[in-house]
C-alpha cells in the first residue's frame, strides 16, 4: 500500500486548472450529465483531453483518462483517494461492505473473502458454471424448436446469479431468481432516482422509497437466513465457510450478524448483474460479426470439439478470451466509478483540491483514440499478447485496478469464458428485427437500450476445419448505432 502524498512535482509554481466546460450558473454541468451522461463524458474526452474539470452541482469533479494520472489514483497515491459521496448511494442498500467501506475495515473483510477468487482458487467452480449453463441450454433448445425468442438480459442474470450462489453459497437461488430480479430492479431505483421532496423528510417516516429498502432488506435477509442455515447443515459454500470464520482484526470478535448481511449482499448484488450484462454484450457483438463468429467456432471445435469445458480447456480458449476483452472494452459494464480526495494532489500536470471528485471512466479511457485505434470497431485483435504489452495498463480498466481492483475479475473472466464457448457449442443467436444494439441509458451498468430478445438457432455441429480462417482479418465497423460525435 502506498502512502498519502501531496504532489507528484516540485515545482513550487501553482498547479494549472485542468480545461472543461463552463456550465450553467449553480447547477454546472447536471443537464447535459442528466440528459446523457455517457454521450457527455466521451464528448468531454473529445473536447477537452484526457483530463477534465466540470462541476456538477456543488462538486468539483475531474473526469480522468490519462493513464498515468489513473495510475496515480488508483495505485501509486491510493491513499489519498477514497470512495467519497458518489459511494453513500451504494450504501443505502448495501450498508458497510467490500465495495462502500475504506481504511481498515476494508482491508480486513478483503482479506477475509480473497482466498475463494484467486486465481487457482476459482478453477474449483467450473463444475458449477457448466451444470448451470447446461440447464439452460436445454430449454432453450425447447424454445428454439417452438421459435420462441429468448430475453437475453432476463437469461443471463439468471444464469450467473444461479451460478454465483451455488459457487460461493451452496445455495439453489433458481426458485426464488425472478423475485431477485425485481428485487435488483428496485435496487437500482432506491439507490439513484433521488431528489424528490419525501427523500427530505425524517427517516423514520414511511416514505415510498424507505418503504422500499426495507422490502429489499426483508428479502435479503431471508436470503442470508437461508444460506447460513444451509451451511450450518451442510458444511459447503466456500466463501460463507470464510465469512462465518473471520474476525474483526481489531476485537478479535466473528462478524456481527449485519456485517454478513452486508457482504453477502455486497457480493451478491456486485458479482451477477455486472458478469451478466457483460455476456449479453458479448454475445450480441458475435452475433453481429460473422467473421468474429467464425473464428470463434474454429477454436472451439478445435479446442473442444463437442465436450463441455474443463477448467485446462477453458485456458486454451485464447481467442474466446480476447472476444470477451474487446466486448469489455466497448461495453465496460462498470463504465464509471467515483473517488474523493483527501488532501491536494497533482494529476497530469493539473491540481486536483482536497474533497474534490474524481471520475474513473472506463467509457471514455476506453474509447481514448490516443490508445484505440477507430475505437468504435469490434476488433478482439486490439487484445493479443503484443498489443497488450504496447498499451498502458491504464488504458483498459474494466475491473479497476490497485487494491480496490475487482475482487471476482478471475471469476467473472471464467465465467465469461465458459459460458460463451457453450452457448456457441450449441447455438447461433439471430438478433429479432429491428433491435438495437445501443447503450441505454446508464445507472449502475451500462445496459443495452432495451430488452434484448433473440432467436436461437441450433448449430450444426462442424468436425474442425470447416470454417474460412480470418486470422487478423481488418476489423469490421460495430454494428453498434452509436458513434461518438454522431448525437
Ligand atoms: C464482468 C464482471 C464484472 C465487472 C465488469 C466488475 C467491475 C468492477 C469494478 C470496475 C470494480 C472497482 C470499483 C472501484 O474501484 O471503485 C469492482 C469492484 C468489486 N467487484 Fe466487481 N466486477 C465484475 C464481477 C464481479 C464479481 C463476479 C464479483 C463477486 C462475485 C464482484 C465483486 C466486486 C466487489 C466485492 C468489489 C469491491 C472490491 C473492493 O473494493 O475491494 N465483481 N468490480
Amino acid at each position: 500500500m502506498t502512502t498519502t502524498s501531496t504532489t507528484t512535482s516540485t515545482s513550487t509554481t501553482a498547479p494549472r486548472t485542468a480545461p472543461g466546460p463552463k456550465g450553467a450558473p449553480l447547477v454546472g454541468s447536471l443537464g447535459p450529465w442528466r440528459r446523457n451522461t455517457a454521450e457527455f463524458l466521451l464528448g468531454l474526452q473529445r473536447d477537452y483531453g484526457e483530463m477534465v474539470r466540470m462541476r456538477l452541482g456543488p462538486m468539483t469533479v475531474h473526469q480522468v483518462t490519462d493513464p498515468e494520472a489513473v495510475r496515480r489514483v488508483l495505485v501509486e497515491n491510493n491513499a489519498n483517494y477514497v470512495r467519497g459521496p458518489l459511494y453513500e448511494q451504494f450504501g443505502v442498500v448495501m450498508g458497510k461492505g467490500l465495495l462502500t467501506s475504506d481504511g481498515d475495515f476494508w482491508r480486513g473483510h478483503r482479506r477475509a473473502v480473497q482466498p475463494v477468487f484467486l486465481k487457482n482458487a476459482v478453477t474449483d467452480i467450473v463444475p458449477n458454471i457448466v451444470a448451470a449453463t447446461e440447464e439452460m441450454l436445454d430449454e432453450w433448445e425447447a424454445k428454439a424448436a417452438r421459435d420462441e425468442p429468448v430475453d437475453l438480459m432476463t437469461e443471463m442474470l439468471r444464469l450467473t446469479l444461479v451460478t454465483l450462489s451455488r459457487s460461493l453459497f451452496a445455495y439453489d437461488i433458481k426458485p426464488a431468481s425472478a423475485v431477485l430480479k425485481r428485487i435488483v430492479d428496485d435496487v437500482v431505483e432506491v439507490m439513484f432516482r433521488r431528489g424528490t421532496p419525501s427523500e427530505m423528510l425524517p427517516s423514520w417516516l414511511p416514505t415510498a422509497r424507505k418503504r422500499k429498502i426495507d422490502h429489499i432488506h426483508r428479502v435479503f435477509d431471508k436470503v442470508v437466513a437461508d444460506v447460513r442455515e444451509n451451511h450450518a447443515r451442510t458444511g459447503e459454500g466456500p466463501l460463507i465457510a470464510l465469512m462465518e470464520q473471520a474476525e474483526d482484526p481489531a476485537t478479535g470478535e466473528p462478524w456481527t450478524d449485519r456485517q454478513l448481511r452486508d457482504e453477502l449482499l455486497t457480493i451478491y448484488l456486485a458479482g451477477h448483474e455486472t458478469t451478466a450484462v457483460s455476456l449479453c454484450w458479448t454475445l450480441l457483438s458475435i452475433a453481429n460479426h460473422p467473421h468474429v463468429q467464425d473464428e470463434l467456432d474454429e477454436e472451439i471445435n478445435g479446442v473442444l470439439g463437442g465436450a463441455t469445458p474443463d477448467a485446462d480447456r477453458a485456458a486454451e480458449l485464447t481467442y474466446t478470451r480476447m472476444v470477451v476483452d474487446e466486448s469489455l472494452r466497448m461495453y465496460p459494464p462498470i463504465w464509471i466509478f467515483p473517488r474523493a480526495a483527501v488532501g491536494p494532489d497533482t494529476l497530469g500536470g493539473y491540481g486536483i483540491e482536497a474533497g474534490s471528485s474524481i471520475l474513473l471512466s472506463p467509457l471514455a479511457s476506453h474509447h481514448n483514440p490516443r490508445h484505440w485505434d477507430n475505437p468504435v470497431a469490434f476488433d478482439p485483435y486490439r487484445f493479443t499478447p503484443q498489443a497488450v504489452r504496447e498499451r498502458p495498463r491504464m488504458a483498459y480498466l474494466p475491473f479497476g485496478a490497485g487494491p480496490r481492483q475487482c475482487v471476482g475479475n478471475n471469476m467473472a473472466l471464467l465465467e465469461l469464458r465458459i459460458i460463451v464457448a457453450m452457448i456457441n457449442q450449441r447455438f447461433r443467436l439471430n438478433l429479432v428485427p429491428g433491435d438495437l444494439l445501443q447503450y441505454g441509458s446508464p445507472v449502475i451498468s451500462l445496459r443495452p437500450l432495451r430488452d434484448v430478445m433473440v432467436r436461437l438457432r441450433p448449430r450444426e455441429r462442424r468436425t474442425g476445419g470447416a470454417s474460412a480462417s480470418r486470422v487478423g482479418a481488418p476489423a469490421a465497423e460495430s454494428a453498434c448505432p452509436y458513434r461518438p460525435g454522431d448525437r
